[in-house]
């Protein structure tokens, strides 16, 4: 994804929903440590029986309640996860709580799909529900990313700073 070859992902890393680990397998080269959080403990085991002996550590949990310290990771990434959660509060949610593991001048980056007929479709059975472009850039600045950058093409991407401490107080003053 051209996304991740312009961002500079830090040495350690926090993957949202790894799911079968089609990203995991991208970023896990990219970084020191990636650990991956997965809600559905199935998946995660298999994911950890993948990368076994490497230098990802899977996790079961939530990420809109994921039992991490603040401030503790230099890069998060959500690829394809964020339509998963069932409300637009559970999804803002999951990015207040990427602000609050991110270290300050840290990036929170990602992609998820257009919503589409056909997606809805595909997702008959399942959760589906789609981040609009508009409500994202809307939800990462309030709740205090800069810079942010989105681009719509086939997907929805995004990369969101977390400011530096000297760059808030400044902001503030
Ligand atoms: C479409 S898959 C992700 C695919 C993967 N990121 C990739 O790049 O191939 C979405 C994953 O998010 C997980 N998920 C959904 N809600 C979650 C939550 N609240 N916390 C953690 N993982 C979650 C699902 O269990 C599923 O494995």
């Amino acid at each position: 994804m051209r996304l991740l070859a312009e961002v500079d992902l830090g040495r350690d890393m926090l993957e949202l929903g790894p799911g079968p680990g089609a990203a995991t397998e991208v970023l896990r080269a990219r970084v020191g440590r990636l650990t991956a959080l997965e809600l559905d403990a199935g998946a995660a085991r298999k994911l950890e029986a993948r990368f076994a002996g490497g230098n990802v550590t899977v996790l079961v949990g939530d990420c809109a309640n994921p039992d991490l310290p603040n401030e503790s990771f230099d890069s998060i990434g959500s690829f394809t996860m964020l339509h998963h959660l069932p409300t637009p509060e559970l999804q803002r949610t999951v990015l207040v709580e990427a602000f609050r593991v991110l270290k300050p001048g840290g990036v929170f980056l990602g992609s998820d799909s257009i919503a589409s007929n056909e997606l809805h479709q595909f997702h008959a059975d399942d959760t589906y529900n789609p981040v609009g472009p508009s409500w994202l850039l809307i939800q990462l600045l309030t709740i205090g990313f800069r810079p942010v950058s989105l681009t719509v093409a086939d997907e929805l991407t995004f990369a969101a700073y977390k400011p530096r401490l000297d760059a808030r107080r400044q902001d503030q003053a």
